[in-house]
């Protein structure tokens, strides 16, 4: 099964970010990871629009956006035009889940949905046929750096139940507190996609960081 790593956008230094770019755009990295938070949903402001235009300029793998934000369904068509590859909207959030993930794959993206960590694996039973990927929050969202949930291993297994019962092309992203400590087992445990922020662009060496990742 694919082990993919996505070095998220949040931990750059936006004064160099095409820098940044590069050096994923030249490691063993498979998507970007783009974090956007409104304040609203999550304590937290990021970037949104123009910064995702600006990435996709010099990207040259897909951009995996993640919306923590309210109302998502407002926004997914301009997130799809400004380069998505796939779009995260959170359960939380979605009154009208089913909707918003049809609106996604019409507008030619890949549809996920995330679960925070006190959210339960069960509510994505009826929807889970229907979703090309679940993210799987390993933090509560809104901030990079933080400490990895423990939890998270259960709701994978949880996951994984599902996935194989309903759609075993569904891919498990795991997102929060993922570096080298824990990849191997994420990965052990069902994950196929690792987001890394602050264990990929504050390491020494965050080519070597994505590479270790990328082989846990
Ligand atoms: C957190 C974001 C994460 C964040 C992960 O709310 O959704 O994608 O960038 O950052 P690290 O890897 O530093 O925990
Ligand atoms: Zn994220």
């Amino acid at each position: 099964m694919n082990h993919l790593v996505a070095p998220s956008i949040l931990a750059a230094d936006f004064a160099n970010l095409q820098r940044d770019i590069e050096l994923v755009n030249n490691s063993e990295g498979d998507w970007f990871h783009f974090d956007v938070m409104d304040g609203r949903f999550v304590p937290n402001i990021s970037f949104g629009f123009p910064l995702l235009k600006a990435v996709k300029k010099h990207a040259t793998k897909p951009i995996d956006v993640h919306l923590m934000i309210v109302e998502p369904e407002k926004y997914i068509k301009e997130f799809a035009e400004g380069g998505a590859y796939s779009i995260t909207v959170h359960y939380e959030v979605s009154p009208n889940l089913h909707r918003t993930v049809q609106a996604i794959k019409e507008l030619g993206c890949k549809a996920c949905v995330a679960i925070n960590p006190h959210t339960t694996v069960s509510v994505l039973e009826d929807i889970v046929a229907d979703l090309d990927m679940v993210l799987v929050m390993s933090v509560n969202p809104g901030f990079g750096a933080q400490k990895f949930i423990q939890h998270t291993y259960k709701k994978l297994a949880d996951i994984s139940a599902l996935k194989a019962k309903y759609n075993p092309n569904l891919l498990i992203e795991v997102d929060g507190g993922v570096d080298n400590s824990n990849a191997h087992k994420l990965f052990n445990a069902g994950a196929n996609v690792l987001v890394a922020g602050n264990s990929v662009f504050s390491a020494a060496d965050p080519l070597a960081a994505i590479s270790q990742l990328k082989h846990a």
